[in-house]
């Protein structure tokens, strides 16, 4: 077509990516020009503003490498990963929620009712509960990944002070869905701020902080993995969350229990936590099939 003009574009558009060798493809990057189309009509984006968005993109590979992805991190803080898990999970059971970027593939075994915090720095928590099917049946053979951050608010990975795979787990949970293991009570933290992702935030006025949460992978045997994370009901950060990721059926109460004959009983550092202790119950079940 010759002669475009801003109303024409979006067809043109159209018209010459009717030949895409796929129809999805062709259907997403179509209406993602228009998207884009319409943006710039009715926001009249000048020449200026389209020199910031390019800038922040080019700076973003500055961010990005094996252990970083600022594209991703892009994706989080306006929204799109978490809208592209709601929109894609189950509507029954547990919520799913957001990846985030410190989950690692083989993680140390944990035995049921072992302990990750070993006198680590922060307050310890005593997380117990049980993973049932829709129809109440223990999901016996379900492993749990679990990964969180230090009581110093960093993940392994940004702490050369921590092992590599401090706060990174796999526990087999008991036949009768039951699990519990002694931990780290985790804290607020800030994602990765200092490149052009963090920009935005700023731009808009927003905090980079996520509330405190639990990261788990549960992985039912002949089941998708169910990814999601657990939060205090206390945390200050629940309403804001800089990722979007709270979800009400995450929030949860975490209690102070002085009583150490309370615990459960298979918790290996049972005899040895300093009490009073941090404790949360996660009962969790997985979709209906
Ligand atoms: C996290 O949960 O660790 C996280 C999620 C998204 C971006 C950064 C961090
Ligand atoms: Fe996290």
């Amino acid at each position: 077509m010759r002669n475009l003009t801003p109303a024409s574009i979006t067809q043109a558009f159209a018209d010459y990516s009717r030949n895409a060798p796929s129809e999805r493809t062709r259907v997403l990057l179509v209406d993602l020009a228009r998207h884009l189309h319409t943006f710039v009509r009715d926001n009249k984006v000048t020449q200026a503003e389209w020199n910031a968005a390019i800038d922040a993109l080019t700076r973003a590979t500055q961010f990005t490498d094996d252990k970083r992805n600022e594209y991703i991190l892009f994706s989080d803080l306006l929204g799109v990963s978490s809208l592209v898990d709601m929109i894609n999970s189950a509507t029954t059971g547990t919520p799913s929620s957001v990846l985030g970027p410190f989950h690692i593939e083989g993680a140390p075994e944990l035995a049921n009712g072992g302990d990750l915090w070993r006198g680590q720095v922060g307050e310890p928590l005593v997380v117990s509960g049980r993973i049932a099917d829709a129809t109440g049946a223990p999901a016996a053979g379900t492993v749990l990944a679990l990964w969180q951050n230090s009581g110093n608010g960093l993940y392994a990975q940004q702490d050369t002070t921590q092992s590599p795979t401090n706060y990174h787990a796999r526990l087999t949970v008991a036949p009768d869905g039951s699990f519990a293991f002694s931990t780290v009570r985790p804290v607020s933290y800030t994602v990765p701020d200092d490149g052009p992702a963090g920009d935005m935030l700023r731009a808009l006025g927003r905090e980079a902080w996520r509330p405190a949460h639990l990261h788990m992978i549960i992985h039912a045997p002949g089941r998708k993995p169910l990814i999601t994370e657990f939060f205090p009901e206390d945390d200050k950060y629940l309403d804001s969350d800089a990722v979007f990721g709270v979800r009400a059926g995450l929030v949860v109460p975490f209690h102070r229990l002085a009583d150490r004959a309370a615990l459960p009983t298979n918790l290996a550092a049972r005899d040895t936590l300093p009490m009073p202790v941090w404790t949360a119950s996660l009962d969790l079940t997985l979709p209906a099939a």
